[in-house]
């Protein structure tokens, strides 16, 4: 085999958590929040993650994301363990091959809804003329064409998330990871929310990671998994429903 012609190696998960330890140390006590946790999670999948609060989904999802690091364990990623990695690679891989969406949308107060959209590509270096098209290609994809220039507190919740949502996707990361995303809404904006999720991995061929309380939100997902006692467990869809 030649080096200008490599064989593609083709891997049968996009993510893969291995045996994910993770605790947090008090002043009294250390709390176990990861033991022993994996998942396996393939390129194109809508994943959602069920589990009691103060269970560790978000503490999870910000170890699946590079934002925090386990004890012991591996996420590989493309196959590549970002666990073992320096701090530049796990910026530039939360930066441009994730993308985020938080329960309190995160948005920047000061700046408008395109400025926010913008800004993952503005970190990455994108020219700011591109960053604007894509920003406002995204906002407009996300029904808020008439919301280009309104600031965070202009905007209702639905469509803060909806601005979070673009911002997330501006990257064109592999990876969209959210936190609870309709934790704020009503059930119309969530419901709005979730069917464009759905429609951007549709079109766009990110994956999907919906941490949620909602079981009717859980049920728009592929697959479900509940953490539970710091492990992943499958969920029958047709008995959690
Ligand atoms: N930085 C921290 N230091 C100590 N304890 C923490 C920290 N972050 C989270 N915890 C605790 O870990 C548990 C899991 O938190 P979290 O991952 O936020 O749960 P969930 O998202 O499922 O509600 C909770 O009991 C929380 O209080
Ligand atoms: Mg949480």
């Amino acid at each position: 085999m030649s080096d200008s012609n490599p064989k593609k190696i083709i891997l049968p998960y996009l993510l893969e958590a291995i045996d994910l330890y993770k605790n947090y140390k008090t002043a009294e006590q250390v709390l176990h929040i990861l033991s022993g946790a994996s998942l396996k999670l393939k390129a194109g999948e809508m994943l959602g993650i069920i589990g009691a609060s103060g269970v560790g989904k978000s503490t999870l999802l910000h170890v699946l994301g590079g934002l925090d690091l386990p004890e012991t364990g591996q996420v590989l990623f493309h196959g590549e363990d970002i666990c073992s990695k320096e701090n530049t690679y796990l910026e530039n891989f939360r930066n441009q091959r994730v993308g985020f969406v938080f329960q309190f949308f995160n948005l920047l107060s000061d700046f408008t809804a395109l400025e926010n959209a913008m800004f993952p590509a503005l970190i990455s270096r994108v020219d700011k003329r591109e960053a604007r098209e894509l920003a406002e290609e995204l906002l407009v994809q996300v029904g808020l064409k008439d919301r280009l220039n309104h600031k965070p507190s202009q905007l209702s919740g639905g469509e803060s998330q909806r601005v979070a949502l673009a911002r997330s996707f501006i990257n064109k990361p592999d990876l969209i990871l959210a936190d609870e995303p309709t934790g704020n809404l009503d059930q119309k904006a969530s419901d709005s929310l979730i069917e464009l999720i759905q429609s951007l991995n549709h079109k766009l061929q990110q994956t999907v990671v919906i941490v949620t309380h909602s079981q009717r939100v859980a049920s728009k997902m592929n697959r479900i998994v509940e953490l539970v006692d710091g492990v992943i467990n499958p969920v029958e869809k047709g008995v959690f429903i």
